[in-house]
């Protein structure tokens, strides 16, 4: 990818079935990336309903796929995947790391789903601005100004309008672009790249009415346009820039319609890359802390993601590293901060939808892979010597618990060093209880025990059994001081756990517990993540 293209690296969130996975094909079409639509679905269709031993073998495929890059407008895109549905994991959210926007999905039948809002918990960490697709207009949808308020509601983001749709499911004829006051058409055709426009400033056009073709839908975007214009305030850039007001644009992603737009607005309005924030050495939660300008001189990246046995031959491990500074140049020698060891990266790689190539040189924004033999975590920091650590990749709360039983007593040693390894990866939590050291795995999605348990036994030849835990959440703990915690530990005890990196944590066994005990003790604070934000 070119050196002047500034990068946009994004992601697009959504509950299970909005529609991600239609809407990344069609970008990966606007882009040029794929010729063909259907190309990602088929692939990911299987992916999504075999078992274990299927994905792996699919994964070859579809973790390739997990960055996808083209050129657009100008801009280099950079498109990574958040895995969803049967393999929704802590992956998901911690992509949201690696990015500057996002481009939310929303089905416009139902509205928000509980997907999307835990993933914009995640994309409010950094405030991090979001386009929204209102997908699906070619089947009966809610009423768009009801769309909107369920959004502006729930999500608390303020919701402006770029487009307005014009009818819905087998009335929907297009959407009225508010910009430029002209209707563009919703007809199938073989270039969605050229719709046919309409002058509609005037809505009583002949043209206008003879297109439109329904009085009611007529005068019905006559009203919903005068309402527009009395009661909506105008795009701003900047709340965009800080998360508070998110573009919303109408359409349906499998029929190509509103696809274009939505690519045109993130190249236009996506910030690049954007200053980071990383702590000082001792790396203490209060240590000091200085930002990281993507037109600093020096290299700097961090591990956001760590993908195991992407080639089933090789059983490879590679670490994701997002660029944040300066210029990485193939066999460049860089810093690896917490192991102190310089290391020479001779085959950096680099995603282009199914391909993997050798990067010759990566720019902020930019995701290079590195072979991994075992060595990296998530969060790991690389520089060109100085020691650093980025902050913003936590740990986030698992919500599904489970225990792990031995087959063998014997395997005792290699079941915690398998567990501790693939939770310094990522692949799980771990918490061990402070009374009675007894090992919890945490996840956010049921497909990262199924990983671990295929991973313990297949690398650590460690076969266990799984009992789920009757925990509901994970909490990271502050205490005020050592009186507080002491009492708080005392009186909580069955609950306190430590995670991987010994921190304390409160276990939640209903939120209503968690609630009581919140009440009881307002000194203590319970953080959702391991970045106590
Ligand atoms: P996801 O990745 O967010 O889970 O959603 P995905 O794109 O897989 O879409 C989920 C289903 O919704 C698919 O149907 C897809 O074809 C359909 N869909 C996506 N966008 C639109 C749209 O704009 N309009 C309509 N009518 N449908 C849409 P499916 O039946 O589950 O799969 P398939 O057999 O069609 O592939």
């Amino acid at each position: 990818m070119s050196e002047d293209l500034k990068r946009a690296t994004f992601a697009i969130i959504s509950h299970p079935d909005a529609g991600k996975t239609t809407m990344t094909e069609k970008l990966l079409w606007f882009g040029r990336v794929i010729r063909q639509a259907g190309m990602v679905k088929s692939k990911q269709g299987n992916y999504a309903k075999s078992d274990w031993m299927e994905m792996e073998q699919e994964r070859g495929i579809s973790i390739t796929s997990s960055i996808m890059s083209f050129p657009y407008a100008n801009r280099a895109m950079h498109l990574l995947d958040t895995p969803g549905h049967k393999d929704f994991s802590e992956d998901t959210y911690r992509t949201l790391t690696a990015v500057e926007s996002v481009l939310m999905m929303i089905d416009s039948a139902k509205g928000v789903e509980a997907q999307t809002i835990k993933l914009m918990e995640v994309c409010r960490m950094r405030d991090t601005p979001i386009v929204t697709f209102m997908n699906k207009f070619d089947r009966d949808a809610m009423d768009p100004f009801e769309l909107l308020d369920n959004l502006e509601n729930i999500l608390s983001i303020q919701c402006i309008p770029l487009t307005w749709p014009i009818g819905d499911g087998v009335d929907f004829k297009g959407v009225y672009d508010l910009r430029s006051k002209k209707i563009v058409s919703f007809k199938e055709s073989s270039d969605p790249t050229d719709p046919t426009i309409i002058e509609a400033e005037n809505l009583d056009t002949k043209e206008v009415i003879d297109f439109i073709n329904h009085e009611d839908i007529r005068n019905k975007l006559k009203e919903d346009l005068e309402m527009i214009e009395e009661m909506m305030p105008i795009f701003e850039k900047e709340e965009f820039l800080a998360g508070i007001m998110t573009p919303v644009l109408f359409g349906t992603a499998l029929h190509n319609f509103g696809v274009k737009e939505t690519l045109d607005v993130i190249a236009e309005n996506s910030p690049g890359p954007a200053p980071r924030e990383v702590l000082l050495p001792p790396f203490e939660v209060d240590s000091k802390t200085k930002k990281i300008l993507p037109e600093d001189k020096k290299f700097t990246a961090f591990v956001f993601k760590i993908q195991a046995n992407m080639d089933k031959r090789h059983r490879d491990r590679v670490a994701f590293l997002r660029v944040c500074s300066g210029k990485f140049t193939r066999n460049q020698k860089i810093f690896h901060v917490r192991s102190g060891k310089e290391i020479k990266v001779s085959a950096p790689l680099i995603f282009q939808a199914q391909d993997r190539e050798i990067a010759e040189y990566a720019l902020p924004g930019d995701i290079i892979g590195l072979h991994d033999s075992g060595k990296y975590q998530i969060g790991d920091t690389f520089t060109e010597g100085e020691s650093l650590q980025f902050t913003g990749i936590p740990n986030f709360a698992p919500e599904i618990f489970n225990k792990v039983l031995l087959k063998d007593p014997m395997k005792a040693k290699q079941l915690e060093k398998g567990l501790t390894q693939l939770s310094e990866e990522g692949t799980v939590q771990l918490f061990t209880r402070t009374t009675t050291r007894e090992k919890i795995l945490g996840a956010v999605g049921v497909l990262q025990f199924e990983v671990v348990k295929h991973r313990l036994e297949t690398e650590y030849f460690v076969k266990g059994e799984y009992e789920g835990h009757p925990f509901v959440g994970m909490r990271w703990l502050k205490y005020p001081d050592d009186k507080t915690k002491d009492e708080f530990e005392s009186k909580n005890a069955s609950n306190i756990v430590i995670d991987h990196k010994n921190r304390p944590c409160f276990s939640v066994r209903s939120e209503w517990d968690l609630k009581l005990v919140q009440e009881k003790f307002p000194g203590v604070k319970f953080f959702k993540n391991s970045d106590y934000k």
